[in-house]
């Protein structure tokens, strides 16, 4: 067991042995307790029974930002950031790549098990029939300035879907799960094409149900005057592979702010507001724009050893690579860089001198020292930035690209955290730090 991996259950079905315990002593009193572990884990709330005196609360743990809580149990995605490995529901990512599709996998996030042919067909179905929204949707969204972020108007446009469907709040009711899930599933691309066409004041495009999912969406970008839009195949296959990539990634900022939200028991697509909310800061969904940014200012191959010596004085990041979880090469960067080349040959942008200064760049990094012994490698966003750009997604997009897949993420994460027995109001504590019982001034004598 690693830091960088997934807690996975353990051997004797949670029960603690003999050995699988804490022992621990209250130097304040000289007590001693004894703790459970479990699953690699020792509950948080066994040590409020320690106390210095009566009446005391008892022990909290003191964890900003969640780096060493676990608060959930999840059977969707593993990740074992050492070996550089990533699973979902036990698949791993890169046999889903080559042989599943989009859809199919959001149907094995949801669900919890791969589908059988007709529950496939009838899934796609569900979705590819609810990628409409109500005119009043495209209405509200026509009301935004020309210049708003398409961010902001998918985040607010995936709340006022709430109002659109009051019945979604009955969240004990299966089917209403059910059709929350298919209807932000399917309505996630319109939104985004919507909000991309907005910035561009080209007319919406409705959705074209002949299409693949990543194909329709292709077509509510693009289509123009004619008839019917015929997606390139190679571009089709791309974004679906890069939207299985992002499908889900376990409990990242937005996916545990989709349950710590959805933990209030609120309407799924309020609390999938909050994910796109969370999505949209630049440390969470913004990282292939800083590849592009870094990949313009380095502005030729020749520049590259100039600029890791930079790097490596601290004067700048290279960005795209490193990773939190993944100490290893991140496995979603391997697949993603086989579509590059296919992609950038389709849109005719073979010769944009930025992939030559990705691949020097990755290159030299890998052979360098300063990078390898740090465990440093390209991760996700190292090119996912140059594929968008090569599909003319202009930079203000990527997060709305990201939000698209990890719809299905979010979505099954909600479900799991719906149907688990252990869920109340994630309501976390904390240790006052400020004044106590002052007395109350007048104004006029402050
Ligand atoms: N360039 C140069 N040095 C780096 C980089 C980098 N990109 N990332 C980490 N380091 C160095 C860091 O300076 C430190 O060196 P030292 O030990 O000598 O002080 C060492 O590597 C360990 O870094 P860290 O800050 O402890 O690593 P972290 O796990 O806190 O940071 C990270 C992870 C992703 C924030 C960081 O690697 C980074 O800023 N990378 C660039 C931004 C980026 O590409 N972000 C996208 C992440 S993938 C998004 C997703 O999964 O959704």
């Amino acid at each position: 067991m690693t830091d960088d991996q997934t807690r996975t259950g353990s051997s004797n079905g949670g029960v603690a042995t003999a050995q699988e315990s804490l022992t621990v002593t209250d130097n304040r009193t000289g007590e001693t307790y004894e703790m459970p572990i479990t699953e690699g884990t020792v509950k948080a709330m066994d040590f409020r029974q320690i106390k210095a005196a009566e009446g005391d609360f008892g022990l909290m743990t003191y964890d900003p930002a969640f780096t060493n809580t676990a608060h959930c149990r999840s059977d969707i995605t593993y990740i074992d950031g050492s070996a550089g490995i990533l699973e979902h529901r036990g698949y791993p990512i890169e046999q889903l790549c080559e042989q599943s599709t989009f859809l199919e996998v959001a149907y094995l996030l949801v669900h919890g098990a791969l589908p059988k042919q007709n529950e496939l067909d009838y899934w796609q179905y569900a979705i590819t029939h609810h990628t409409y929204v109500h005119e009043n949707i495209k209405k509200s969204m026509e009301s935004f300035r020309y210049d708003a972020h398409p961010m902001a108007m998918l985040l607010s446009t995936v709340g006022a879907l709430s109002s659109f469907y009051p019945q979604a709040k009955e969240i004990g009711d299966a089917t209403e799960r059910y059709m929350a899930v298919v209807r932000l599933i399917a309505k996630m691309p319109t939104l985004a094409a919507f909000a991309y066409r907005h910035q561009l004041g080209l007319p919406y495009v409705y959705p074209d149900n002949d299409l693949s999912y990543s194909g329709n969406f292709l077509s509510m970008l693009y289509k123009m005057t004619e008839v019917t839009y015929e997606p390139d195949p190679r571009l089709e296959r791309a974004l679906d592979v890069l939207w299985i990539l992002h499908a889900d990634h376990e409990q990242n900022c937005s996916t545990a702010a989709v349950r710590a939200v959805g933990s209030s028991q609120v309407d799924p697509y309020s609390a999938l507001a909050a994910g796109v909310a969370a999505l949209y800061g630049p440390l969470h969904g913004g990282a292939n724009e800083a590849v592009l940014r870094m990949l313009d200012r380095i502005g030729t191959t020749d520049n590259v050893p100039a600029f890791l010596e930079g790097v490596k004085n601290r004067e700048e990041k290279l960005m795209g690579f490193g990773h939190r979880v993944y100490k290893n090469y991140d496995p979603r960067a391997r697949i993603i860089k086989k579509h590059v080349d296919e992609v950038l040959e389709a849109t005719g942008g073979a010769d944009n001198p930025k992939l030559a200064i990705a691949v020097e760049l990755e290159q030299r990094a890998l052979d360098d020292e300063y990078f390898t012994d740090r465990k440093l490698y390209p991760n996700v966003d190292y090119y996912s930035g140059l594929i968008y750009e090569a599909l003319k997604i202009p930079t203000g997009m990527f997060t709305v690209m990201f939000a698209i897949p990890r719809t299905a993420g979010w979505l099954a994460q909600w479900l799991e955290m719906v149907g688990d027995e252990e869920t109340k109001i994630a309501r976390p504590r904390q240790i006052y730090s400020g004044e106590r019982e002052l007395d109350y001034t007048p104004i006029g004598d402050r």
